[in-house]
């Protein structure tokens, strides 16, 4: 149970006195009725509070699917750039949300943003071998010693160990289409690899975090809530 202007302050843009003020002047439902003393106690399993006619989620946690434009940087906040946490709708934003894991400024695809810090670093840490999937675009074809060299785990001419990587031929040609798995996120990690694999990375697409595809009815640019079902299978190490 928490104090209802509590609640309200710590789920979106407002402060405890906007909350206040809103709560006043009668703008504040809680089952139904309209409630103006905001200490009034809530319990976010079962009641129901709408805001200004909105329904407002109380959970504790959210968990947002990003489809990633290029061009937008994976931050919570910058001066110059939009951000993906810009692109999040006021109905799904919430105080704290930052990218779990960072996509490069080019790399488009799926972005999981959330205000929970344990869940992120669960599924970051290389410990817990949950794959990350990218489509790369090459800038020519990959032989079957390239391919055995990135599944093999790499070291780097500056000495950075990259853990052994699945690789898959989609597109055959002369600008083929690769799928690759990397259960770790260090810096431009895809794209030094296939450098040191004597190609180059035109374009990068994530697909998938462990075993969730992003949804492919998002649009670049478009998020939508994940479901609990969908966070187990975000969480699964078991390639299927
Ligand atoms: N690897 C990269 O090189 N870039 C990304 O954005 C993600 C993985």
């Amino acid at each position: 149970m928490e104090r209802l202007d509590k609640i309200l302050a710590s789920q979106g843009t407002l402060s405890r006195r906007d909350v206040k003020e809103l709560i006043r002047k009668g703008l504040v439902m809680v089952n139904g009725v309209v409630v103006k003393d905001s200490s009034q106690k809530i319990d976010e399993n079962k009641d129901v509070v709408v805001l200004n006619g909105e329904e407002i989620s109380l959970k504790k946690h959210i968990y947002i699917m990003l489809n990633k434009p290029q061009g937008v940087v994976s931050a919570s906040e910058s001066e110059q750039d939009e951000t993906v946490v810009d692109l999040v709708p006021d109905s799904l934003y919430r105080k704290g949300l930052f990218p779990a894991g960072r996509l490069d400024k080019d790399t488009t695809g799926f972005v999981l943003i959330t205000d929970d810090g344990d869940f992120a670093h669960k599924i970051l840490s290389p410990k817990n071998h949950i794959f990350k999937t990218y489509i790369a675009g090459l800038d020519h074809s990959l032989g079957t010693a390239e391919i055995e060299m990135l599944e093999n785990g790499i070291t780097l001419a500056d000495g950075t160990v990259l853990k052994e990587a699945k690789v898959e031929i989609l597109e055959d040609g002369d600008k083929p289409f690769v799928k690759i798995m990397i259960c770790e996120g260090k810096y431009h990690q895809v794209k030094r690899m296939f450098a040191a694999a004597g190609n180059k990375v035109i374009s990068l697409h994530r697909s998938k975090m462990g075993n969730l595809e992003l949804d492919s009815t998002l649009k670049p640019g478009e998020c939508r809530e994940i479901t609990k079902e969908e966070l187990i299978l975000v969480q699964s190490n078991k390639n299927v």
